[in-house]
């Protein structure tokens, strides 16, 4: 297509997240958060006594998801759930429906649609394998998963959730094992990705490297 797409893909708590929110605001672009799409799946199943493994009723709850994102705002059926999806639980119900292919069949159409002008910077674990796979500029970003862990410990605990280090150290290893093997869209480095290694680099180093590939190709 003709939008410009910048693809940004790792593994959780890397800080993609926020990487690709602020490069989006420096050229002006759309932004995708595709990992909030299936955490708003899990917790609508959830909310409708949906179980998780449940293919074909997980893929329902997909299709009929009534969401809208509204800047840092997120409805889901008119309440607000910003806060509730980002939940340690609802992170591992998302990995879990994540891997069942009908739901992510149910939910491409619907990421697809961020693609508009003047561009978009989406990020998830399959942005440049799937759903933009002729994105201009595709971003592989990591960190370490001690790195990782300790990002989420913090992130947890700046929004007064209780949190463990060891038990989130379990987590993130279980849900990247969860990603990285399963069938259907795993997360992987792309040959035609960029790596973007964030252990020891700050949050404007790293957007500034993707300002960098993103000039060096338009
Ligand atoms: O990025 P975030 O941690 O919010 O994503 C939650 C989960 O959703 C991931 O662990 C992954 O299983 C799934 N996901 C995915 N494909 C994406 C984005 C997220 O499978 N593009």
């Amino acid at each position: 297509s003709l939008i410009p797409v910048i693809a940004i893909d790792g593994p959780s708590a890397s800080g993609k997240g926020t990487v690709a929110q602020r490069v989006a605001d420096a050229l002006g672009f759309h932004y995708l958060d595709s990992g909030a799409i299936y955490r708003l799946t899990a917790l609508a199943a959830q909310q409708q006594g949906v179980g998780w493994q449940d293919e074909a009723g997980v893929a329902a709850v997909a299709a009929g998801l009534d969401v809208v994102f509204d800047g840092a705002l997120i409805l889901l059926g008119g309440m607000d759930v910003s806060e509730a999806i980002r939940s340690e639980q609802i992170g591992v119900g998302a990995s879990v429906v994540a891997a069942l292919p009908a739901v992510r069949a149910a939910l491409l159409a619907r990421q697809q649609a961020f693609a508009q002008l003047p561009g978009l910077v989406a990020d998830g674990r399959d942005m440049g394998a799937v759903v933009f796979p002729h994105a201009p500029l595709k971003v592989f970003l990591t960190a370490t998963a001690e790195a990782r862990a300790e990002r989420r410990y913090k992130q947890l605990l700046g929004r007064g959730e209780a949190a463990d280090l060891a038990a989130i150290t379990a987590d993130l290893q279980a849900r990247d094992e969860r990603d990285r093997n399963r069938a259907v869209a795993p997360l992987q480095q792309l040959p035609d990705a960029e790596l973007l290694e964030t252990t020891q680099l700050g949050i404007e180093e790293a957007v500034a490297q993707v300002l960098a590939w993103w000039q060096s190709r338009i």
